[in-house]
């Protein structure tokens, strides 16, 4: 069956009960999914979503599995310490997103008595839930039909439609086409069915088309451009900044860390003190040294740690000293962010994997390359 677009363009129709067939038969088993037919817990589906955002399945499940043990109410989230929730969020990245949640369930608390509300428009006005995510929550929690749209889906939609515009500029459109095969029955099932099918079959450079059942109607096939669709315009190469971190540690093994301004990078988190990151400068060891947070005798840990943010590469040298009790911290490190911590606390703080690379740098000269 063909239709016409609002744009008169002609386009196939979606086989959507091929599809929720297939998902009824090979979907995911993940934590957060209710089975197939059935509505999920709203608070669940909105911790999974913002969890999953540009963050891998296998990445959040652990966390899932902690926030829920230790918060299991969107009330008793609200409830909590902020710094427990980033320091249960460490490691998984994008540290606005815990910001975020901690914000969002206080005020779901607060001005919707413990309930999510269940549109998209009103989902839409909670601290830290976008398109995407209103979308997300609004089908799978509450049986909305809703355009949910994510990397994967765009694959799907861009390849099942034969969508050639690049993308981002194609993300209009592919939503204009999400939006009209959305169907009114099952439309959670249905969204995550277009999410399992670009995560296993629709892959990004070898779809199994075979196994695809929407294969037949799939433009994109036809025309021999399943694997190289959607077209993207080319990124720019990331720049690289650079900076040095100083490891303090002091004669009962407490190490010196501060508190991250909650504006901005890593906002809130906590860190190894640290000089600015600079674009592209060399990291001289006298210049850094003027950064340090106390005076000491810093000697420079041979290597260096790197780590990749969304917009640059990070190589950050590590120093490090023995430091005397009465050390005095500068002022222009902040004397009043930073805190000692036991080495045996180091691993509960909200320290972001940047930051335990240049603990384990620091400690063993051990710190993990790339990534
Ligand atoms: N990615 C984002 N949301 C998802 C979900 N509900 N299921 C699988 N992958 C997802």
């Amino acid at each position: 069956m063909m239709l016409k677009d609002n744009m008169s363009k002609t386009v196939s129709a979606f086989p959507v009960e091929e599809l929720l067939a297939w998902y009824d038969a090979t979907h995911r088993k993940l934590p957060w999914r209710a089975p197939p037919g059935e509505m999920s817990d709203p608070y669940r589906v909105w911790l999974s979503e913002i969890m999953l955002q540009q963050t891998t399945v296998k990445a959040v499940a652990p966390y899932y599995a902690k926030f829920l043990a230790q918060w299991p109410t969107v009330e008793a989230l609200a409830a909590a310490d902020r710094d427990d929730v980033l320091k249960a969020w460490a490691g998984l990245g994008y540290y606005a997103r815990a910001r975020n949640l901690h914000a969002c369930a206080q005020h779901v608390a607060q001005h919707h008595g413990g309930r999510f509300p269940d549109t998209e428009e009103a989902l839409l006005t909670l601290p830290g839930v976008g398109p995407y995510t209103a979308a997300a929550i609004a089908a799978i929690a509450f049986g909305r039909r809703a355009a949910v749209v994510d990397g994967n889906v765009e694959r799907v939609l861009a390849r099942f439609f034969a969508v050639e515009t690049p993308l981002p500029a194609a993300k209009k459109e592919l939503r204009a086409l999400a939006d009209r095969i959305a169907p009114d029955r099952r439309p959670g099932d249905f969204a995550q069915a277009m999410m399992d099918l670009g995560a296993t079959v629709c892959a990004p450079r070898t779809p199994s088309c075979m196994l695809c059942p929407v294969m037949a109607g799939c433009a994109g096939r036809a025309r021999g451009l399943e694997a190289v669709l959607p077209y993207k315009v080319a990124k720019q190469e990331k720049p690289t900044r650079r900076g040095a971190a100083f490891f303090a540690s002091r004669w009962d093994g407490a190490v010196l860390l501060r508190r991250r301004p909650d504006k901005g990078l890593l906002g809130g988190m906590v860190e190894v003190p640290g000089t600015p990151w600079i674009e592209d400068g060399a990291c001289e060891a006298d210049d850094a040294l003027s950064h340090a947070p106390v005076p000491a005798a810093w000697t420079r840990v041979p290597g260096e740690v790197r780590h990749t943010f969304t917009h640059f590469h990070l190589e950050l040298a590590v120093f490090r000293a023995n430091v005397p009790p009465d050390a005095e911290i500068h002022g222009a490190a902040r004397p009043e962010s930073c805190m000692w911590v036991a080495r045996a606390e180091l691993r509960g703080q909200a320290l972001p994997s940047v930051m335990r690379k240049v603990v384990a740098h620091a400690l063993d000269g051990r710190a993990d390359q790339g990534g």
